[in-house]
């Protein structure tokens, strides 16, 4: 284990099958128990492998995915781009950011983070915000680098609806 590298790169249409295992997969750790089972268990590779194809299409949005070496098994991603909505003044929001439970801890969802930061500042984007469930045990990860909670919403998933936080930076060029 402790010979591993990982590696940030850009992520390309061949990727989409791993991010799509990757987040399903991952949802199911981190919310089993947090979100009724039926609609985890209604979670699908396929689905999210399409939905993530037309993301990666759309002008402005950037894709990363982190590689471990020398296996080159894509065990995290992140994207980003323009905000989806307007109830927010910041105009860049990180879309979503997965890394596989085995690999947590190891620095890498910071640099995904940063990737996607680097990608709103070539895009002029001086502000981000993501939109996290209120239950997600990892919210202190966006307060670790700095976000601050700036709004709430309920979502519904399945047969429940729970609010979720926005966090919210102002200014990427501290970051
Ligand atoms: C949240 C997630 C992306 C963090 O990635 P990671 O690679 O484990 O985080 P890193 O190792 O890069 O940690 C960066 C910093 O955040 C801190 N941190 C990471 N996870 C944390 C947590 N759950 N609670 C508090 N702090 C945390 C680290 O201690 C580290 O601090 P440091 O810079 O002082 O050393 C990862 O745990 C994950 O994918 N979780 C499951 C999916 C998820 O919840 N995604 C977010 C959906 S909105």
């Amino acid at each position: 284990m402790n010979a591993e590298r990982f590696k940030i790169r850009t992520a390309i249409e061949e990727d989409l099958g791993a991010i799509a295992r990757v987040l399903v997969d991952t949802w199911r750790t981190t919310f089993r128990g947090r979100l009724p089972n039926e609609f985890l268990d209604s979670m699908s590779y396929s689905h999210q492998e399409d939905r993530h194809g037309r993301m990666m299409r759309r002008p402005g949005t950037s894709y990363f995915v982190a590689v471990v070496e020398p296996q080159l098994e894509v065990v995290g991603f992140a994207n980003g781009g323009p905000s989806r909505q307007k109830v927010l003044p910041q105009a860049g929001e990180l879309y979503a950011i997965y890394i596989r439970d085995a690999y947590h801890g190891r620095g890498i969802g910071k640099r995904l983070f940063r990737a996607v930061v680097a990608e709103h500042r070539r895009h002029e984007r001086e502000g981000m915000f993501v939109w996290v469930l209120a239950d997600n045990p990892n919210r202190g990860f966006y307060e670790r680098l700095g976000g601050r909670q700036a709004a709430q919403r309920p979502i519904t998933l399945g047969s429940a609806t729970v609010p979720e936080i926005a966090y919210a930076w102002d200014d990427l060029r501290s970051m």
